[in-house]
Parts: C-alpha cells; structure tokens; sequence
C-alpha cells in the first residue's frame, strides 16, 4: 500500500505525459511541469487522445474524470513543493538532470523521494546535484514507453538510495498497476537498455552493412522472436535521437559496442522517428 498522494512529473514529453496519465488513472493527483506552456498542452492531448481509447473499450468511464486530476505548471518549485513523490523525466542530458535535482532540493519536502526515469544515466552520479541528507531519497524509476501499456518498472538503487526509498518506490509501482524489477548495480543502461541497445544497433548495423534489408530484418524479429515491433519499428517508436543519447551514454561509461552510424545521420537530418514523421520508415 502506498502513501503517495501527489505525484509531480517533470517534464511532458513522451514519458512524463505517460506517467502523468498513467497516475491520474489510478487515482492519484498529479502536478505536470515543462518549460514550455506548448509543450504541456501537447501532453494533455496525447493524454486526451490515449484516455479516450480506454474509453472507448470500457477500461474506464470518461476521459474527463481522469484529467480533471492532472494539474499543469510553468513553475518548477511551486509544483514540487506540495508533492510526496517527485519523478524526473526530462531530456536524457546530466547537466539538465543536475540542474533539476539541485532546484528540487531546495524546493520539495524533506520526506518526499525523488525519482528520475532515466533510461541510461547512472542514478549515483544525479543523485549528487543534492544535498548529503537528501541524497538517500534519490532513486531510479525507469518506465516503459507507452507506460499506459507496458508493465515493466525498473526500480534502480544508487550508491546512496535507502532501502526506506526502493520501498516506498516498489509501493508505488504497485500501487499505478506496473511490475517492479530491482536493478541492484546502478550499470549504464540498467537491464533492458543494456539488452535492447545490443540488439538494436546490432539490427542497425546488419542494414549499415548491406546484409540484409531493415524490411526483412524487422520480419524475422516479429515473426521469429514474436516480438510486437521489428527492431527498426521499435528504434522509430523509441525515437532515434533517445536511441543516440542512450548508446552514446552507454559507451561513455564503458559499455563496449560499436554505434551503428545511421543513427547520428537520421538525428542531425531530422529523422527522428515517429515524432518526427520521418525515420527509418515515414509515419504520415
Ligand atoms: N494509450 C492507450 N491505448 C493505446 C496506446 C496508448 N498510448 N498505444 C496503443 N494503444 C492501444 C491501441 O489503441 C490498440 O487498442 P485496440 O487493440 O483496442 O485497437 C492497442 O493498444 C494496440 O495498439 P496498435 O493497434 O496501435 O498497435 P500495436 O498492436 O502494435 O500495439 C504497442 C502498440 C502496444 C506499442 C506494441 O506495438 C508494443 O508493445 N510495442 C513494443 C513497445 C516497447 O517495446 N516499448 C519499450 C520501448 S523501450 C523504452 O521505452 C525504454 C527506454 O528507455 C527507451
């Protein structure tokens, strides 16, 4: 059972917006901050569109009733200052991580546990933007794109998180309907980065290379692992400028492979995926 009442999701990009509905469906109030007043009112479109396909199939009365608990904010300290939890899903960069968690200690309250969802940057190294005293509440809390969906949460301990946090962040795992996994060693990409990274650059590199073409190669992943997506469906899903960010920052602490080098091409042109229209496939 858990305590949390008031969830604040920094940032609203595809994460933070999944993870903000996906509160706000079971219950809790949530605070939705971002830089930008554009970029919330894109979240709470997305949240609109995805809560009314659950509307649409039963799985919850209206729409309406959900986002009415989803609260917006330009403002950074004055959302954190009220919430029990905090999770952090910004852009996958330290220095902005850093800067969020260092305003995030002077603003949130002593008790609450901040959370960040990064993908691949070691949950140690953000936890020191805070103060000594605080720094046992800093935790890893890595969602699942869409979180509405996938039922994975991976719970990572850094050098420092307490085992009062890993409890308190189980809990509410639990609590938003999602299975926990511990991630004891704070390694560069966790578990499934670590796992998904190898087999998508590796599928990449396969096209790279001329081997095969991305078309097949998606075919036997779906049919031959029966994976939902192909491996150059899931790279545009994901996003190929996430897919850069996580690798490179995989390879800067040490984790040996060789990048596929279509993905800094496709990033510096634009293709980015299905946010961007283009990627590896076009998504009209
Ligand atoms: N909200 C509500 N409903 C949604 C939804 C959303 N955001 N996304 C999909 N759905 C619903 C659709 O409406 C559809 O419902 P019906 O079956 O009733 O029509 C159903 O889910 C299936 O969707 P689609 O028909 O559009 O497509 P699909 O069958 O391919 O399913 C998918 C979509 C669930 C995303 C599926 O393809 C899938 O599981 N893909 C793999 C996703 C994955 O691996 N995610 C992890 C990425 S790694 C990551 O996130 C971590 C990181 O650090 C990068």
């Amino acid at each position: 059972m858990s305590n949390v009442r008031r969830i604040f999701v920094i940032g609203a990009g595809t994460m933070g917006h999944g993870i903000a509905e996906v509160a706000a469906l079971r219950g809790l109030n949530v605070t939705l901050y971002d830089v930008k007043q554009e970029f919330l009112d894109g979240a709470m479109s997305k949240i609109k569109w995805s809560l009314d396909r659950l509307a649409e199939k039963g799985t919850i009365k209206s729409s309406s009733e959900v986002i009415q608990r989803i609260a917006t904010t330009l403002d950074l300290e004055s959302g954190a200052s009220d919430a029990d939890f905090v999770i952090e899903a910004a852009p996958e960069r330290m220095e902005i991580k850093r800067d969020i968690f260092s305003r995030l200690d002077r603003s949130a309250r002593p008790e609450a546990v901040l959370a960040t969802n990064t993908s691949s940057l070691p949950i140690t190294e953000v936890s020191e933007s805070v103060s000594a005293p605080r720094r046992g509440r800093v935790i890893g809390m890595h969602f699942f794109n869409p979180p509405v969906i996938m039922q994975l949460v991976e719970v990572v301990k850094g050098k420092y998180t307490s085992d009062e946090t890993v409890k308190a962040t189980y809990e509410l795992a639990g609590a938003l309907g999602k299975q926990p996994v511990l991630v004891r060693v704070d390694v560069p990409g966790f578990i499934v980065n670590r796992v998904m990274a190898r087999f998508l650059n590796t599928a990449c590199l396969m096209a790279e290379r001329g081997l095969h073409r991305m078309e097949e190669i998606d075919a036997a992943v779906r049919y031959g692992l029966g994976m939902p997506m192909g491996a150059f469906e899931l790279s545009d899903y994901i996003g190929i400028d996430v897919l850069d960010d996580i690798i490179k920052a995989m390879i800067a602490r040490g984790f040996s492979m060789t990048p596929c080098g279509l993905y800094s091409g496709m990033r510096s042109a634009g293709k980015l995926g299905v946010k961007s229209g283009q990627g590896f496939y076009a998504h009209p």
